[in-house]
């Protein structure tokens, strides 16, 4: 097992181009099934979770071709509708393969996914909007066996939390139920416009992603094999964001929609970072000592990502004065706050609220990742604090960054993987 050692308190400058966005490419990967055509998608960033999506397409028959950032998937001889439960439990957003399997094959077998770091993820949502649609779907242990009914057909249904992956589980499903669908109180994320934009290039009929109000028109088209951009990743340009604004220097950012990290941007900006925003172009310049700001509150988008919490946490962290944190989006998301703590940072936690009491300046110590996000709010903090900090268990950070330690030390950054002591 190998971990970052990271020499921090140097300042981080030069331009990045953003990976391609990890949750626009799950659900995208996800569905090329429904085309019985090949279709190439670029711009698929280099991640672990990407790879196991790719292990389930070939798993259900497709075939699957990497060249560098390019995917080919062609799943004109899909021919399987079992996902097994060693894959499913590898990733959570495995399920998004119920619906896009729906539409294709009209069946799917799999399992629950996977339990998860950040506190429970029921999954209520999705079967709920399934069998809406005229879905049977029978709970057997572990295990979920899907097929549609001769109910099936499209209607209304309305989701009680907009839920990012039932939106997007629903879409695809739709796509394969005569009629037309309504989602009511969809998740309004940029992913799920990406994930439209796809669709409509398969020559799928949907439309209103970015709304709260999300229509399907399914089952009465043909569609068809495309090359397809995924979008620019929001949550790792924050995670660069944050970097150099906590450790200080100049940093130009492309290929990430500015107004995709609007809620982000403000955050910094008012944490005494200056920034300035063209189309596809984000440029911030700090002088590396933060300050406190308003609260900071997760919510769905367009509010603060839940994603970017610990993140923006770990750079305010050794700035100075106090901000206030409310994780709203799930039960389990401070795990980071200890490992901070033993860097010098001054945190305190009581349910959803954690405290933030700017502690000057962090100092290295030996941190093991928690989480995907909560990996990466180490190493923001370990650039920034003094002194060297080890990093360990990069299997989470793998999951969501593509070569992180390239990309920062692109800038500056002293950090390298070295095998654990
Ligand atoms: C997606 C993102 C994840 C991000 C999250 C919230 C992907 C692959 N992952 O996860 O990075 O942190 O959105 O922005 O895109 N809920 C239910 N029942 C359900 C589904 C969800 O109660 O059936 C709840 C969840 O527990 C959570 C909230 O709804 O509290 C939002 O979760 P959701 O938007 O579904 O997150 P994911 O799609 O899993």
């Amino acid at each position: 097992m190998s971990c970052y050692e990271i020499e921090g308190g140097r300042p981080l400058t030069g331009r990045l181009t953003v990976q391609g966005a990890k949750n626009s490419a799950l659900p995208i990967l996800a569905a090329c099934l429904l085309a019985p055509e090949p279709c190439v998608i670029c711009n698929c960033p280099r991640l672990s979770d990407v790879s196991v999506t790719l292990e389930i397409l070939a798993q259900l028959g497709c075939r699957v071709k990497r060249e560098e950032d390019r995917v080919t998937v062609d799943p004109s001889d899909l021919n399987r509708c079992r996902i097994s439960e060693q894959l499913m439990g590898k990733m959570r957003s495995s399920v998004i393969f119920m619906g896009a399997l729906l539409a294709r094959l009209g069946r799917a077998e799999l399992s629950f996914p996977g339990g998860c770091e950040l506190g429970p993820r029921p999954i209520d949502l999705h079967l709920r909007g399934l069998r809406a649609l005229g879905a049977e779907i029978l709970e057997e242990g572990g295990s979920l066996r899907c097929r549609w009914t001769d109910q099936r057909e499209g209607r209304e249904i309305c989701l009680a939390i907009p839920s990012v992956g039932a939106t997007e589980n629903l879409m695809l499903a739709a796509c394969g139920v005569p009629g037309v669908t309504t989602i009511l109180g969809a998740a309004r994320e940029p992913e799920i416009v990406d994930l439209q934009n796809f669709l409509l290039a398969l020559g799928a009929e949907v439309s209103g992603a970015g709304t709260d109000r999300v229509i399907v028109r399914g089952g009465n088209r043909k569609l068809h094999g495309c090359t397809y951009t995924v979008m620019g990743d929001r949550i790792a340009a924050a995670t660069s964001l944050c970097a150099v604004g906590a450790a200080g220097g100049e940093v130009e950012l492309t290929g990430v929609e500015p107004e995709h990290l609007a809620a982000v941007l403000d955050c910094l900006e008012e944490a005494g970072c200056q920034i300035r925003t063209e189309k596809d172009l984000i440029c911030l310049k700090s002088g590396g000592e933060l300050r406190g700001i308003g609260p900071v509150r997760t919510a769905p988008y367009p509010g603060f990502p839940t994603d970017a919490q610990a993140i923006l946490m770990a750079a305010l962290a050794g700035g100075r004065g106090t901000t206030m944190f409310e994780e709203n989006m799930f039960s389990s998301r401070y795990r980071h706050v200890d490992e901070l703590r033993r860097m010098g940072a001054q945190i305190q936690t009581a349910g959803r609220a954690a405290l933030v009491i700017g502690a000057g300046a962090l100092h290295g110590a030996a941190v093991t990742s928690t989480d995907l996000r909560g990996g990466a709010a180490l190493v923001v903090a370990g650039l920034a604090a003094q002194g060297t900090t080890l990093v360990r268990d990069l299997r989470h950070i793998r999951r969501g960054y593509e070569d992180l330690e390239g990309t920062l030390t692109a800038l500056g950054g002293k950090i390298r993987e070295v095998p654990e002591p």
